[in-house]
């Protein structure tokens, strides 16, 4: 028999406190732009057990305005933007070549702590691509060589053999290029840090770009 959704949901707890560390945040102490803070707020989620705190939800829109998200792994983060990597004619290439804006949140539950990231996207120049690519696994390259990301499959043996192909490929020539995969920066205009409080007094710190500089402002939880 299936479970039933509204028990199990009503069974389900967030920030349980045997799983869950909620740190007092004081934002009078937060720096003056955020990506000290994120790279702080990542090493801490990534000391404190997160699985995967380098994925992340990435928010697009298509051309009629229409909301899309999927995770997608944090490539980096510096005064370019925080990056992410793909394929430009995947769904989401698609959307950012029609509209080259985007939203990134991180959740990190072990501590109760969510990262909102929003602002315009541009597409690194290719030989950024490849370098990044090149420097990560022999996974990564079969999965980029595969290609046709988001295309109708018309059989899971059609998969299997472009994937062992692309696999084969990957193991004789960690060189080979990868033509569509695309690097993408994400510059941000607002980054919003919440901490979550057992009270439910939960701190919002968000920057918000003015000129050359940031305004950080509390916002009600
Ligand atoms: C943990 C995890 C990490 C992922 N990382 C990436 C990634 O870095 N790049 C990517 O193109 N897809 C990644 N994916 C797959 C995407 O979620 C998505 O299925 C794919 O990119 C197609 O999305 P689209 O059809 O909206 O373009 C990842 C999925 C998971 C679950």
């Amino acid at each position: 028999m299936e479970p039933d959704l509204h028990e199990l949901l009503r069974s389900l707890r967030v920030w349980d406190p045997a799983v869950t560390d909620l740190r007092p945040f004081d934002p009078e102490r937060a720096p003056a732009e955020p990506l000290p803070l994120f790279a702080r707020w990542l090493a801490d989620a990534a000391a404190a057990g997160q699985p995967e705190p380098h994925t992340m939800s990435l928010a697009t829109a298509d051309a009629d305005g229409l909301p899309d998200v999927r995770i997608v792994m944090l490539h980096g983060a510096d005064e370019r933007g925080w990056s992410f990597a793909t394929h430009a004619h995947s769904r989401k290439g698609g959307h950012l070549a029609a509209r080259p804006y985007a939203a990134l949140a991180f959740y990190w539950p072990v501590l109760g702590r969510q990262v909102r990231v929003r602002g315009p996207v541009t597409a690194a120049p290719p030989e950024e691509a490849r370098t990044d690519l090149h420097a990560r696994s022999t996974g990564a390259l079969a999965a980029a060589l595969t290609g046709r990301q988001s295309a109708v499959l018309a059989s899971p043996g059609e998969l299997t053999r472009a994937s062992e192909a692309a696999w084969e490929k990957a193991r004789r020539s960690p060189t080979t290029p990868a033509p569509s995969w695309t690097l993408y920066h994400l510059a941000p205009v607002e980054t919003e840090f919440f901490q979550g409080d057992a009270d439910r007094r939960h701190v919002r710190l968000r920057y918000r770009r003015e000129g050359e500089g940031w305004v950080r402002e509390l916002l009600w939880p």
